[in-house]
């Protein structure tokens, strides 16, 4: 497996950091300069933990140019602005019609896939609904199948509260979609080291990425149930492999609705452990 290692020797200072950061230990130094060890490329997780650390930019793998990542120093948000951020993060319920610009809803999803993910499975999918028209034909088909169900007693057992969200749809009422013009689900192969918590990582990112950009985000449990015990078919329709498991449902859009402060939650329960008495 060539990894594609390529050393700048005239940037390289030979410091080693590379070598001690990589979680697999698969470089090593030889005269000074990074090498792989030949035995261990397979092991390479692709995690570019060499690439990120050298501070010199001299290290390319993969095929990465290092000029092209963004450097960390100065650029990072204060941790008083990530605060308020995440406090200040709220479920939206209230979304205007209109579809955001594709390129958007590709950046977000971009900037959202370098979450972590369990030994840096790079299997994520993301679903989007990216266009409100498709958006709406997928309200209008889902309502129309939650109705059939309804009407045929068909509805699984403990989802009978689907009957009091269909008889507010048609009441002018879209609590099953908030009206949002976008819906993200993001899943990966079963197979993999940690297929829930990438994806609801992935989704935490977006979301808060999304946030910062004044974009309204949802996480979506009554769509999540919908797919996973009412329609379960449509997973499939949608276009996600029958391999993959389904993290989650999430609602987006241009928010209809601004928040002024941020909520106070003080009800946090910490268990802190101590292993000494005293
Ligand atoms: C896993 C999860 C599923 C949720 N599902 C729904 C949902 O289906 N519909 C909805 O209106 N809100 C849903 N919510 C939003 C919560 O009700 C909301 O996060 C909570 O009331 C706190 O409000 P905040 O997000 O604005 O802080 C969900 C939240 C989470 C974390």
């Amino acid at each position: 497996m060539d990894l594609q290692l390529n050393i700048e020797e005239t940037l390289c200072i030979g410091c080693g950091e590379c070598v001690t950061d990589c979680p697999y230990a698969i470089l090593a130094l030889e005269n000074d300069l990074p090498v792989v060890l030949l035995d261990k490329a397979e092991q390479c997780i692709g995690c570019q933990h060499c690439l990120t650390i050298c501070p010199t930019g001299a290290l390319s793998i993969l095929g990465k140019d290092p000029a092209r990542s963004r450097p960390l120093k100065d650029n990072l948000p204060e941790a008083e602005q990530m605060e308020t951020l995440i406090k200040g993060r709220r479920s939206v319920r209230r979304y205007k019609k209109e579809s955001l610009p594709k390129a958007t809803i590709d950046h977000l999803i971009q900037v959202a896939a370098h979450g972590p993910t369990g030994v840096n499975n790079r299997g994520l999918l993301f679903t989007v609904l990216d266009r409100a028209e498709d958006m709406e034909q997928f309200r209008q088909m889902v309502m129309g199948q939650i109705e059939q169900q309804i009407k045929g007693n068909h509805l699984p057992q403990g989802f009978d509260f689907f009957k009091a969200i269909f008889r507010s749809w048609t009441q002018g009422n879209d609590i099953l979609f908030r009206g949002a013009p976008h819906l993200l689900l993001v899943s990966s192969p079963a197979s993999g080291p940690t297929p829930v918590p990438d994806s609801l990582i992935a989704l935490s990112y977006f979301e808060l990425y999304a946030q910062s950009m004044d974009i309204g985000t949802l996480w979506n449990g009554f769509v999540y149930l919908t797919l996973t015990h009412i329609l379960p078919e449509l997973v499939g329709e949608l276009g996600i492999p029958a391999d993959h498991t389904l993290g989650y449902a999430m609602s987006f859009g241009r928010p209809a609705v601004r928040y002024h402060r941020t909520v106070q939650r003080e009800d946090v329960q910490i268990n802190r452990v101590r292993m000494t008495t005293g």
